[in-house]
C-alpha cells in the first residue's frame, strides 16, 4: 500500500487463565511493541491495541478446578496481566477486556449484522456430550487422536503439534477433559460460518496479494489450510460462560470465543477513541490505514481465516496488511508449559532482576522465533547482558559521560576542524537511522536490534582508535572535538534505542539531559542533522545503565527450572495399584523386627547388591540387599533398619540372604530405608 495515513496495530488478546511468561512476551507483545514505538517516534497516526480474553474453555477449566467462579479468574489475572505489560514498557494505547460492556455490545452487534446478512448456516448435529457433566464438549473440553498428525492430545478445536484447525467431532478416540468418559453424541443446533464461501476471496486476497510480502511460515500454513479445502466453522457454543447468542433461538448458548475475541480489538480502539475524544471508524475502516496484527503461530488460522472471512462478510472493515506471526520460543531446550511450570514469569522476572526489564526484552529479541522455533536459555541471557548491553552499550556510554564530566565539567565541547575518521563516523551515524528503520518495516526486529547494537560498537570503536584519554595529554583542541564527536553519537544511541530498550533509552536522555535542550532530534532528525547535542550544553553525571549479572543469579534460575522438572517427573509417577487385599491372620505371619547393620561391603560383579551383616536383636545374619546404586557400604554401617526377619531364605549368587530390609522411596523418587524411628527401639523389637 501507499505511505498509510494512519496504523492500528493489534496484538494477541492473552487468556486470563494464568500469568504472562517469556513465550508471549518475545513471539508477540515485545515485537509488537517495537513496531509501536518506532512509527509513533518516526512521527505516524498510531493506535496500538491490547486487551484480555476473558472468554473460552480454558477459563472455565481453570474455575473448575480451583473451585472459584470464571469471573474471579479473569479479575484476578486481568489485572496481574495488565500489570506485567505496564511494567514492561508495552506501550498500549488501550488495554481492554472481552468481559467490558462496550466489547459485548460490539461482538453481539457484529453477530447480528452477519446473521441479518444470512451469513450463518443454522444447524442441528449431533456434537461430543459428557452424560455425567452434563454439558456438550467442544474446544478444550474434549482431546483425542489429530486425524491429520496422530497426535494424541489434540484438542477439539485445533491440534497444537500440526496446527490444524479442527471440529471436535474430527477427533479420534475423544475423551472428555472433565471426566475423562468417552462422550456420547447428542443434537443441538448452532450457527455456522461456512468459510467454503470465501475461498476465492482468501485466494485473491493472500496466495495472489500477499505471496512476496507476508513471512514464509504465515503464508505456508494459509496455503495449506485453503489447499486442503475450508469447511463450515461453528461460531456458537453450548456453553454459560461467554457473550449470549443474541438472537431467537440462541438462548442457554454463547458465541465462540474465537468469534469474539478478535472484534476485542475493535471494542478496545472504540474505548480508546472514546477516552482520547477521536473517532474510532477510520482506524478500522479507511482503506489509507495500515492494520497490523501481531500473534503466535498457533493463533494464525484465526487471523489469516476466520476473523478476515467475518470481517468481509460485514463489509464495511479493512483487512489485515500483514500478520506477522511468529514461532514459539522454548526454554533450555523444552517447549514452554503451563501446566508443567517450565516457564519464565514475568511477576517472578521482575521480583529477582528488579528494574531489569530491558535486558530481558533485550535477550527476547535477540533470540526472537521470527523464522524458525527457537531457545532461550539462561547462559544466554547472561552473555547478551555481561558481553553486549554491559560490555558495549554501557561502556561506550560510560567512557562518554565520565569523560565529559572529567574534562568539561559536563559541558559539551566546541569541536575544532573535522578529520576524515570524524566525518565517516558522523555520516556512519546518520545512516542508522534508515538502516534500523528498513529492518523494523519488514517485521525484522532481531536484525533491527543488531543494527542499533552496531551502532554502539561503531561508538566503542571511534573512542578506541581516537583514545581521548591519552590524546587529552598533548593536544587538549583535538581532545575537545573527538569528546564532541563521541557525545553525538551517545545523543543518536539514546534516541534509536528507544523501541528496544525503552528504560535505558530514558535514563540515557535524562543523563544527557535531552529534556534541557531546545529541541531534542527525533528518529528522523537524525539522519538530516549533524548535531544532536549542540556545544555547550550540560549533561549529567554518570550513572550504570546495565550492570553484570553474576555466575550465581544465573546458577539459581537453572536450579529453579531443575525443581521443576523433579517435581513434575515425580507427579508423573504412575502409582501402584493397591495389591489384592489379605488378612489380619496374614499380616500377623510377617516378623518385623528393628535391626543394626554391622558390615556391609559390594557384592562382586553385581551392580545393585550389598551383602549386609544385621544384629537382629536375635542373632546376627547375612542379608543381601538391591540398595548398591543408591547407597555406599560406608554409608550404611551402623544404619538402624527395619528387617522382615522371617522371609524364606534365599540364595543370590552363592551367598544365602535370610530376610530383607525394608525400603521405600521418599518425595523425590530416592530410596530411603524405612526408618525405625531410632531413639528408643531396641535390636529385635517387633514392630507392629
Ligand atoms: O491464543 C490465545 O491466547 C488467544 N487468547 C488469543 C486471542 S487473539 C484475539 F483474537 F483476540
Ligand atoms: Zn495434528
Amino acid at each position: 500500500m501507499n505511505k498509510p495515513k494512519r496504523y492500528t496495530i493489534t496484538s494477541a488478546l492473552p487468556y486470563t487463565n494464568g500469568p504472562i511468561h517469556i513465550g508471549h512476551l518475545a513471539g508477540v507483545y515485545v515485537p509488537a511493541d517495537i513496531y509501536a514505538r518506532f512509527l509513533r517516534l518516526t512521527g505516524n497516526d498510531v493506535v496500538f491495541i491490547g486487551g484480555s480474553d476473558e472468554h473460552g474453555v480454558p477459563i472455565t477449566i481453570k474455575a473448575k478446578n480451583e473451585g472459584v467462579s470464571p469471573q474471579d479468574v479473569v479479575d484476578k489475572y486481568h489485572a496481574i496481566i495488565k500489570k506485567s505489560f505496564e511494567e514492561f514498557g508495552i506501550s498500549f494505547d488501550n488495554y481492554s477486556r472481552t468481559s467490558a460492556k462496550i466489547h459485548h455490545e460490539t461482538a453481539s452487534e457484529f453477530f447480528k449484522t452477519l446473521y441479518d446478512k444470512g451469513a450463518f448456516i443454522e444447524e442441528t448435529s449431533e456434537q461430543l456430550y459428557d452424560e455425567q457433566a452434563n454439558q456438550f464438549l467442544a474446544d478444550r473440553f474434549v482431546t483425542g487422536t489429530c486425524p491429520k498428525c496422530g497426535n494424541e492430545e489434540a484438542y477439539g478445536d485445533q491440534c497444537e503439534k500440526c496446527g490444524t484447525s479442527l471440529n471436535a467431532t474430527d477427533l479420534l478416540n475423544p475423551k472428555s477433559a472433565l471426566t475423562g468418559n468417552v462422550p456420547t453424541l447428542k443434537e443441538t443446533k448452532h450457527w455456522y460460518l461456512p468459510l467454503e464461501r470465501y475461498e476465492d476471496f482468501l485466494k485473491e486476497w493472500i496466495l495472489e496479494g500477499h505471496k512476496k510480502d507476508w513471512k514464509p511460515n504465515v503464508y505456508g500454513q494459509v496455503k495449506s489450510w485453503i489447499d486442503d479445502g475450508l469447511r463450515p466453522r461453528a461460531v456458537t457454543r453450548d456453553l454459560d460462560w461467554g457473550i449470549p447468542v443474541p438472537v431467537k433461538g440462541g438462548e442457554g448458548k454463547v458465541l465462540y470465543v474465537w468469534f469474539d475475541a478478535p472484534i476485542g480489538y475493535i471494542s478496545s480502539t472504540k474505548e480508546w477513541a472514546a477516552r482520547v475524544g477521536k473517532d474510532w471508524e477510520p482506524y478500522w475502516k479507511s482503506d489509507d490505514t495500515k492494520l497490523v496484527h501481531f500473534i503466535g503461530k498457533d493463533n494464525i488460522v484465526f487471523h489469516c481465516i476466520i476473523f478476515p472471512a467475518m470481517l468481509k462478510s460485514e463489509g464495511s472493515f479493512i483487512l489485515p496488511d500483514n500478520v506477522p506471526a511468529n514461532e514459539f520460543l522454548n526454554l533450555e531446550g523444552n517447549k514452554l508449559s503451563t501446566s508443567k511450570n517450565w516457564a519464565v514469569w514475568l511477576p517472578d522476572y521482575l521480583l529477582e532482576f528488579p528494574n531489569q526489564q530491558d535486558v530481558l526484552r533485550y535477550a527476547l529479541t535477540a533470540n526472537a522465533p521470527e523464522t524458525k522455533d527457537n531457545d532461550f536459555t539462561w547462559k544466554d541471557f547472561q552473555a547478551r547482558n555481561n558481553n553486549e548491553l554491559v560490555a558495549i552499550f554501557g561502556n561506550f556510554i560510560n567512557r562518554v559521560v565520565v569523560l565529559t564530566n572529567k574534562y568539561y565539567e559536563g559541558l559539551v565541547p566546541v569541536p575544532n576542524e573535522l578529520s576524515p575518521v570524524d566525518e565517516e563516523t558522523l555520516a556512519a551515524v546518520k545512516a542508522y537511522p534508515d538502516v534500523i528503520a528498513s529492518s523494523i518495516e519488514r517485521y525484522r526486529f532481531r536484525e533491527a536490534q543488531q543494527e542499533l547494537m552496531n551502532l554502539a560498537r561503531l561508538g566503542n570503536k571511534y573512542l578506541a582508535d581516537e583514545e581521548p584519554w591519552k590524546v587529552i595529554k598533548v593536544d587538549e583542541e583535538r581532545t575537545k572535538t573527538i569528546m564532541y564527536v563521541a557525545l553525538q553519537i551517545a545523543s543518536a544511541l539514546a534516541t534509536l534505542s528507544e523501541p528496544f530498550l525503552p528504560f535505558s533509552s530514558a535514563k540515557l536522555k535524562s543523563i544527557l539531559c535531552h529534556s534541557a535542550l531546545d529541541a531534542e532530534s527525533t528518529w528522523n532528525d537524525i539522519s538530516s542533522k549533524n548535531i544532536f547535542l549542540p556545544s555547550g550544553h550540560k549533561i549529567g553525571e554518570a550513572e550504570l545503565l546495565f550492570s553484570k549479572i553474576e555466575d550465581d543469579t544465573i546458577q539459581f534460575q537453572l536450579d529453579k527450572l531443575e525443581a521443576s522438572k523433579k517435581a513434575n517427573e515425580t507427579a508423573k509417577k504412575v502409582v501402584e495399584p493397591q495389591k489384592e487385599t489379605i488378612t489380619f491372620e496374614d499380616f500377623a505371619k510377617l516378623d518385623i523386627r528393628v535391626g543394626t547393620i554391622l558390615e556391609a561391603e559390594k557384592m562382586p560383579k553385581a551392580k545393585k547388591l550389598l551383602v549386609l551383616k544385621v544384629d537382629t536383636g536375635i542373632d546376627v545374619r547375612t542379608i543381601v540387599s538391591g540398595i548398591a546404586e543408591s547407597f555406599s557400604p560406608e554409608e550404611v554401617i551402623g544404619k538402624r533398619v527395619t528387617v522382615l526377619v522371617n522371609l524364606a531364605p534365599r540364595e543370590l549368587r552363592g551367598v544365602v540372604s535370610q530376610g530383607m530390609i525394608l525400603m521405600t522411596e521418599n518425595v523425590e523418587g530416592k530410596l530411603v530405608f524405612v526408618n525405625p524411628d531410632d531413639v528408643n527401639v531396641s535390636n529385635g523389637l517387633h514392630i507392629s
